[in-house]
């Protein structure tokens, strides 16, 4: 049995990835793959409880290292409980953020730099995406969409900070421009639901090669 595609999405708060998540897993299913959709930090009941603290808009006092450790660990737990077993079993596994999430978040937003790339690389051991839809996405207008709903302690950061981690994206879509695609995210669901199909397609063609 071959083994399953491993599929990331990244982008700023607010720039539509859990739709677009959803509509590829149905995509996947007509196409007779068998899709799960995870998501970080989480995806395991340990993953679950890291993310309640992360999260959390009292812990205001919690130091960038800590930080980025927990995000870290959220993820390992999460490659070795499900992502690894999902794709051996030849499963296609949709992860709403991942080890990019870290570097831009941490690495640029808070200025942790390469240690972040560093503690991932052991978190994560092989395990990594082959392909990232990057919804690129202006940091004001995804920040303005989200601030209608209930904000947690990261989206709740300074404008400055979210600059910050976008400039980390494309920065990264540059040095992986084979595994990161850009898709426009400022245009109707339809239009980026149709890009991403098609970038999908192609990529379905080559992993049938392996
Ligand atoms: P989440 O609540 O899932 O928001 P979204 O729907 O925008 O993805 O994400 C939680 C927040 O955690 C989000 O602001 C991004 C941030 N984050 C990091 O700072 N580092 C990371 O490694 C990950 C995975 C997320």
């Amino acid at each position: 049995m071959s083994k399953g595609l491993f599929i990331t999405f990244e982008g700023p708060d607010g720039s539509g990835k859990t739709t677009q998540i959803q509509e590829l897993k149905k995509y996947l299913e007509k196409s007779g793959f068998n899709a799960i959709i995870t998501r970080e930090p989480g995806g395991t009941p340990i993953g679950e409880k890291i993310r309640q603290i992360i999260l959390d808009k009292n812990n205001q006092e919690m130091d960038y290292v800590t930080e980025a450790l927990l995000y870290a660990a959220s993820r390992a737990q999460h490659v070795s409980q499900v992502i690894k077993p999902a794709l051996e079993q030849g499963r296609m596994v949709i992860c709403d953020r991942f080890m990019d999430s870290s570097i831009v978040y941490q690495g640029y937003g808070r200025k942790l730099g390469d240690s972040v790339r560093i503690m991932n690389e052991i978190a994560v051991r092989d395990c990594l995406p082959d392909v990232t839809f990057l919804l690129k996405l202006n940091p004001g207008i995804g920040k303005a969409r989200i601030e209608e709903g209930e904000q947690d302690r990261l989206e709740l950061e300074k404008m400055e900070y979210h600059n910050e981690v976008y400039r980390g994206y494309i920065e990264l879509s540059k040095q992986y421009p084979e595994r990161i695609i850009c898709i426009d995210a400022g245009r109707s669901i339809e239009e980026i639901r149709i890009e991403i199909c098609k970038h999908m397609d192609s990529l379905l063609v080559s992993n049938s090669k392996r």
